[in-house]
């Protein structure tokens, strides 16, 4: 097993101003014993790493295209992101699948250029309220696993990330023994695919994590960390996760 895991992702928040949050995260987290990553938005990241200079916090992108270069208006590939400082970078969040109709096919050619730009993906998934109701959640998760993630997947270029969308930017979290079933699934599925080495695959939770909830988040089985969106912002709401995460070591 690597090193557990806290990702921030900023979504479409963010501006130049806002830098100074991740230069307090610098300060405070100068010897961390977790991987934090920051995921700012793209006019963000070059400036974000090179602030950062050779601190341990790694930054990544929110999104990338699955070719190299060429006519995508608007589009960054996964080697733009890498050139800007990038290690990492989320794919197939529950957001992009929504407004931008991300299939999992699309998520896994994304994943596969990702690879091949040497970032590590952090692919998410995660059932609807409706799902979650009809009793679907295993075979909705279990279905986007199989379908996302490329054959190549490793510990080392992949992190999985379980979303549930109700519980996302909602201050509802699931149960724990219902995130501690939807994890046991998700490993035993990447053990099924990619045999031992699946133990090493980290799989994160996201969704409403806050300072007062991450310490019984991290107590769950299967659980290597987490995806966290509105609490990222501010550092003072982020170390406590972190912190947290340390705590459960
Ligand atoms: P919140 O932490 O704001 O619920 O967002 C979770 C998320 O979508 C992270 O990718």
């Amino acid at each position: 097993m690597g090193r557990k895991l806290v990702a921030g992702n900023w979504k479409m928040n963010g501006t130049n101003a806002d830098l100074k949050e991740i230069e307090a995260l610098g300060i405070a987290w100068a010897a961390p014993r977790v991987d934090i990553v920051i995921c700012p938005p793209a006019t963000l990241l070059s400036r974000m790493a090179f602030s950062l200079g050779g601190q341990p916090i790694r930054v990544g992108g929110q999104d990338c295209h699955a070719k190299e270069s060429g006519a995508h208006t608007g589009d960054i590939s996964a080697e733009m992101l890498k050139d800007a400082g990038a290690r990492y970078v989320i794919l197939g969040h529950s957001e992009r699948r929504a407004d931008h109709g991300e299939s999992d096919a699309m998520v896994r050619a994304k994943a596969e250029a990702a690879h091949k730009a040497g970032l590590t993906a952090i692919i998410c998934l995660g059932e609807s309220l409706a799902q979650r109701e009809a009793g679907e959640t295993l075979d909705v998760v279990g279905g986007q696993l199989a379908a996302s993630l490329p054959d190549g997947a490793t510990a080392a270029n992949t992190v999985v990330a379980y979303e549930p969308i109700w519980a996302i930017g909602t201050g509802k979290v699931p149960s724990l023994e219902q995130i501690a079933e939807v994890h046991g699934a998700l490993r035993a599925g990447l053990k099924e695919r990619f045999g031992e080495d699946a133990e090493g695959i980290r799989l994160l939770y996201g969704g409403s994590v806050k300072p007062d909830n991450a310490a019984e988040i991290f107590g769950v089985e299967n659980v290597d960390g987490a995806l966290v969106g509105g609490a990222s912002l501010k550092s003072t709401d982020f170390s406590p996760i972190i912190s947290a995460l340390e705590s459960s070591l």
